[in-house]
């Protein structure tokens, strides 16, 4: 063990695709292979943040946890769970709640963006105080590395203040000297958006993406749609020529090579050229990936059983530690 403890997680909300893989899950296994004792939540009751119509979600939870274990998170080694089967968590958020100020939640920029597209439409309660449910999500389980993207930095910085607060009120010294929760530090990831087929950033919903659980076939398709440029002659220019650079990185990523290296050998091979490598590059590299996913997915079984393993490890965990805020409160 390394004395880190790190949590990540999604909202079911849909497939995860190569920028999810790119931009975090590889680092999630890396982190396991170093003997991170991690934490993924799947974030099921934040998919009502701020959606209406939510459909099912509980095959969502399942896909995403085939997802995770076909791209390498090992069960054993990682804590995979829902964040509905651990009460425990929102009870952790009334003393959070009790320590924040509705100034500061409306000041968080996520919440502050939400208020300015809404307008004069009302905001829900939950999408006010959604930063106070990530931080019970970070503080539950004593985390003390978070990876984060730079956007999300506000809200960790909440995870820190209420963690500070809370010690400060409620703390067994009644002085903050017996700090019942760690200070999470940020693992700032520098990772540039993965870009989907219209050039814009690969996402869940806007029908861009390359999903890990495609087909061969389908990869190929949407490949071939991908926007590019008229320039003939291959380059790694990210700040001038962004679609075809990401395909170009994409490629690179996927085949463990350098992005320059890759735009040097297509040279002036043009769009089909570079879409073909890309297609080659990206459906070798998700082979094995897409072959367990269809196992898995083949046994929803054992995705239960995975998830009822880490959903109890969870709430043990959150258990524990909504006693010794419990104690701290002198409750
Ligand atoms: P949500 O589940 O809130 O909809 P997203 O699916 O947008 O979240 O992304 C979750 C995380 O996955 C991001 O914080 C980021 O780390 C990573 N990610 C998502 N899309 C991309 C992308 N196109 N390029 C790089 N990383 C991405
Ligand atoms: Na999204």
């Amino acid at each position: 063990p390394t004395g880190f403890r790190v949590l990540t997680g999604d909202r079911p909300t849909g497939n995860l695709h190569l920028g999810h893989y790119f931009g975090s899950l590889l680092n999630r296994v890396r982190l396991q292979r170093a003997g991170v004792e991690t934490f993924v939540l799947v974030a099921d009751y934040q998919v009502i943040t701020d959606r209406d119509g939510v459909g099912p979600i509980r095959e969502r939870v399942l896909s995403l946890v085939a997802d995770y274990l076909a791209v390498g998170i090992d069960a054993d080694a990682s804590t995979i769970f829902a964040h509905s089967a651990v009460p425990a968590l929102n009870q952790l958020m009334l003393p959070f709640l009790s320590v924040v100020t509705d100034a500061e939640l409306r000041r968080n920029p996520t919440v502050k963006a939400e208020l300015d597209a809404t307008g004069d439409r009302p905001m829900s309660g939950l999408m006010l105080t959604y930063p106070v449910h990530q931080t019970a999500d970070i503080l539950f389980c004593k985390a003390n590395l978070v990876p984060v993207g730079k956007d999300q930095l506000p809200h960790l910085e909440q995870a820190r203040v209420v963690a500070r607060r809370f010690d400060e009120r409620y703390g067994r010294a009644g002085d903050g000297s017996a700090p019942v929760f760690p200070r999470p530090e940020a693992l700032l990831s520098n990772a540039a958006s993965v870009l989907g087929t219209d050039g814009q950033k690969m996402s869940k919903s806007r029908g861009n993406a390359i999903e890990l659980g495609m087909d061969a076939d389908t990869t190929a398709k949407l490949l071939k749609r991908a926007v590019t440029d008229a320039d003939r002659h291959i380059t790694y220019d990210p700040a001038n020529r962004p679609e075809v650079s990401n395909l170009v990185l994409l490629t690179a990523l996927s085949s463990g090579r350098e992005p320059e290296d890759v735009a040097a050998e297509l040279g002036d091979g043009g769009g089909a050229a570079l879409k073909k490598a890309a297609t080659e590059a990206v459906n070798e590299m998700l082979a094995p990936v897409r072959a367990r996913r269809a196992e898995l997915v083949a046994d929803p079984a054992y995705l239960l059983q995975v998830l009822r393993t880490g959903n109890e490890r969870a709430n043990a965990i959150a258990e524990a530690t909504l006693s010794e805020v419990r104690e701290a409160m002198q409750m």
